[in-house]
């Protein structure tokens, strides 16, 4: 791979209105410079990320995601802007792909025309029946000749439907040789990288305009962008796992994590959330189930049950408002009504509507063990840390303090009273 990236993130992203940097604002779960840095690795071994607002968190950020990026600087204060960025950056190849940070929806395949073209600059162009936030492309003979920012457009040039889709491949010596020539006598007194195309076009090199969709290339600079990129995100997320043989009812309601997996044979009813690193595999997860960082295999959920993070589901099913949390639970019914928090479940357990395990005492959290064939009566509390051995009664209504051992029953129930026609002489029917 003789080719070089370097990803512009040093903007500060003024129009999201946020502390949070842009590029750090996640689409389906990962921070949008993510999807960036990952079409860049599928083309290059050489990838440098420009940095400068907040850059300290951007890079713990993608160091704790991906290795052997590079990351640059930029002297934001003697050098703002585009061209600004990509000066003095190092890179080992004779070709640059210029990316920014801000566009999540960029893949290596749709990047392919451009770092299979061959020119001194290959760049990226759209049509657009309402062009105005980009830069527009003069084209004439098949070359661009100049692009004008809007703010420094003429009323004629505003007209221009071709736009700057915003990335670029350079041969080095282009970069080379132009950026020390750059100048910030513009609207926005900044270092345009696009300046580079009219002043290597002064001088008679070839710049190469290709047309690339616009879905890939479309640039995030506010929240609506933000939540526009993401809805062609769940597009494709969905797309994909349908295609791979996953069931779904009304996808438009199903929202899933790209880290999510599936296996086998999956249905998901509308409505249903899949967030983080999630595998469902020959599962039903019914409408309005929300499942977070779990493990669910040959099981059913919901409707509208919840799985939390470091939940494990083996053949299991549980019911409408049901809450797992960091527990696992293997062979075991639990239709309605519970929070089962820090627990472990064994095969053939029954959990009755309203069962909680009461997991945390205000200080810490403590675990409760349930062994297997365990017949959990409803409205069950277990007192955690708390552990109930295989082939267990356990009654109705009962809180559970003490560990059960195997066989026995365990019942804690105030004895019912009962005091005849209390009723009648309370509401003063006349009946006795
Ligand atoms: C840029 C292009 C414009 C194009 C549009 C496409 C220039 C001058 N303009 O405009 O022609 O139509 O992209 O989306 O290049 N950045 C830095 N350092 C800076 C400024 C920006 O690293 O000093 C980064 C930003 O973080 C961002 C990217 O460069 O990832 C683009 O910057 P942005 O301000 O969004 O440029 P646009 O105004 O969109
Ligand atoms: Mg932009």
């Amino acid at each position: 791979m003789s080719l070089s990236v370097i990803i512009l993130a040093a903007g500060q992203g003024t129009r999201m209105k946020s502390d949070l940097p842009k590029v750090l604002h996640p689409i389906s779960g990962l921070p949008m410079l993510h999807y960036a840095i990952k079409a860049a690795k599928a083309l290059s071994d050489d990838i440098t990320v420009v940095l400068f607002h907040q850059a300290d968190r951007v890079r713990e950020n993608i160091e704790s995601a991906f290795e052997g990026i590079r990351f640059r600087i930029q002297d934001h204060a003697n050098y703002p802007g585009t061209g600004g960025a990509v000066m003095n950056v190092e890179t080992r190849h004779d070709r640059i792909l210029v990316l920014n940070g801000d566009m999540p929806l960029v893949t290596a395949e749709s990047l392919r025309p451009l770092v299979e073209s061959d020119a001194d600059i290959v760049m990226s162009v759209f049509d657009l029946q309402n062009p105005s936030g980009y830069g527009r492309v003069v084209v004439e003979n098949g070359e661009v000749q100049a692009i004008v920012e809007e703010k420094d457009c003429t009323e004629e040039q505003k007209r221009i439907k071709t736009v700057n889709a915003g990335v670029y491949v350079f041969k080095k010596e282009i970069m080379d040789r132009y950026l020390p020539l750059l100048s910030n006598d513009n609207a926005q007194a900044e270092y345009y990288l696009t300046d580079l195309v009219k002043m290597a076009r002064d001088e008679g090199r070839h710049i190469k305009p290709v047309w690339v969709e616009e879905e890939a290339f479309k640039g995030v600079n506010s929240r609506y962008d933000l939540a526009h990129a993401e809805e062609i995100m769940q597009e494709r997320i969905r797309e994909k796992w349908m295609r791979a043989g996953v069931t779904m009812h009304l996808p438009r309601t199903i929202y899933i994590d790209s880290r999510a997996v599936f296996h086998g044979d999956c249905t998901l009813e509308n409505g249903v959330t899949i967030h983080g690193e999630t595998i469902v595999a020959d599962s039903h997860i019914k409408s309005h189930t929300v499942i977070e960082d779990a493990d669910i295999r040959n099981s059913s959920c919901g409707p509208m049950a919840r799985v939390r993070p470091g939940s494990i589901l083996e053949d299991t099913h549980i019911g409408n408002f049901v809450e797992v949390k960091k527990s696992h639970l293997k062979g075991v019914k639990a239709g309605h009504l519970s929070y089962l928090g820090d627990a472990e479940i064994g095969e053939g357990t029954n959990i009755g509507a309203g069962t909680i395990t009461c997991n945390y005492d205000g200080v810490k959290k403590y675990k409760t063990k349930i062994g297997k064939n365990v017949f959990v009566g409803s409205d069950t509390q277990f007192v955690a840390p708390v552990t109930v051995e295989d082939n267990v009664m356990i009654a109705a209504g009962t809180t559970v303090t003490e560990d059960v051992k195997e066989g026995a029953l365990a019942i804690s129930r105030t004895p019912q009273k009962i005091v005849e026609n209390f009723f009648h002489r309370f509401f003063k029917t006349g009946k006795r």
